[in-house]
């Protein structure tokens, strides 16, 4: 096949961050999504209606005058989140779901939830106004392995929670275990998650070979090959469940090279491309637009885009690094390496 035509997709977890880098980082997904869920976890983050108008407004503004590109916010779940903040967000309408960071989980978590069980109220407005609740699965002890988090806090934290509000709607955001994956398939209609390019391509093997990889650090750490491989098996499956997320994440290249580097993984400026890629290799091209562009449309209830995109097979290189800031560089996932779909 030389050539995809695919519904414009939709990027269901990315982070644009905000000032100066929204110039930078918002025309990438415009060329390429109809829309995007916005993460919120700014400094300071995203926890009122107020907030969130304001930073969608500066979003609309980098955005590129040609594209039709609409960002649909989220809120920041603290252990502060009221029913009534949930009312508000809702009757809003330009937010889409609210995000629960364990606090200290990743980047900028430092004011998210310390316990969950505490705001079983804020969850249960969630699930009568049809908010869904956007979760960063991963326990924060630091006793428990890195690699084990995720699997730990399905056992800690997911399956007691939708026990007490069984109707909430869930997004287990970067699936990275072949546990949580199997818990999303086993779960009812009500349960979905996202699945990164990076999580489907690379092993935590990867961040170690010949040397360190800061650029392939991100939170979920990658993992084993039995979780890439079972990631691989779903959606080359077509799983109507497991949807694009690219979880896009810009650090800049001084932040990231350091001797404590940041979590995340920019992979903006190729997303669509390495997903075509990805979809190619497991022999699945045809479940390319159903992940993309499809499954998580349906399952945030909203409608289709009535655009479309076409990526032709043609080579190109990936740039060593893109602009961040007026002072700062930022190196893309797959950075000096050539692609093979390219979008026209
Ligand atoms: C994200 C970031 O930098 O904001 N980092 C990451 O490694 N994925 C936060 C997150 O989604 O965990
Ligand atoms: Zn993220």
């Amino acid at each position: 096949m030389q050539q995809i035509t695919l519904i414009r997709p939709d990027d269901w977890h990315v982070h644009f961050r905000d000032g100066e880098a929204l110039k930078e980082t918002v025309p990438h997904h415009a060329q390429r999504f109809g829309r995007a869920i916005v993460m919120p976890n700014l400094k300071p983050p995203i926890t009122s209606v107020s907030l969130a108008k304001n930073y969608r407004q500066q979003i609309v503004a980098a955005t590129p005058k040609d594209f039709d590109f609409n960002p649909l916010m989220t809120l920041y779940l603290t252990q502060m989140t009221s029913p009534e903040d949930i009312e508000q967000a809702k009757e809003s309408g330009i937010i889409y779901g609210v995000k629960f960071y364990p606090a200290g989980a990743t980047t900028n978590s430092d004011a998210g939830v310390t316990d969950i069980f505490r705001l079983i109220p804020t969850l249960q407005t969630m699930a009568e106004v049809g908010l869904p609740l956007l979760i960063h699965a991963e326990v924060t002890d630091p006793a428990v392995d890195v690699f084990d988090r995720e699997k730990i806090f399905l056992e800690s934290v997911i399956k007691p929670l939708l026990q007490k509000v069984p109707d909430l709607t869930v997004v287990l955001e970067h699936v990275t275990t072949k546990e949580m994956a199997d818990f999303v398939i086993d779960a009812g209609d009500q349960v979905a998650a996202t699945v990164t390019p990076q999580h489907l391509l690379y092993t935590r093997n990867d961040i170690f070979k010949g040397g360190i990889h800061p650029h392939l650090y991100c939170l979920p750490i990658l993992k084993r090959e039995q979780h890439r491989e079972r990631l691989r098996e779903i959606v080359k499956s077509g799983h109507k469940r497991f949807f694009l997320g690219t979880d896009s994440a810009p650090h800049s290249q001084s932040a990231k090279e350091s001797s404590c580097g940041c979590a995340g993984i920019f992979s903006a400026p190729c997303a669509i491309e390495i997903y075509a890629e990805i979809f190619e290799l497991l022999g699945a091209l045809d479940k390319l637009e159903g992940f993309s562009s499809c499954y998580g449309a349906d399952f945030y209830g909203l409608p289709r885009n009535k655009t479309q995109i076409t990526l032709i097979k043609k080579p190109w290189a990936v740039p060593e690094s893109y602009p961040l800031d007026s002072k700062n560089r930022i190196i893309p996932l797959k950075a000096s390496e050539t692609l093979h779909w390219q979008l026209t």
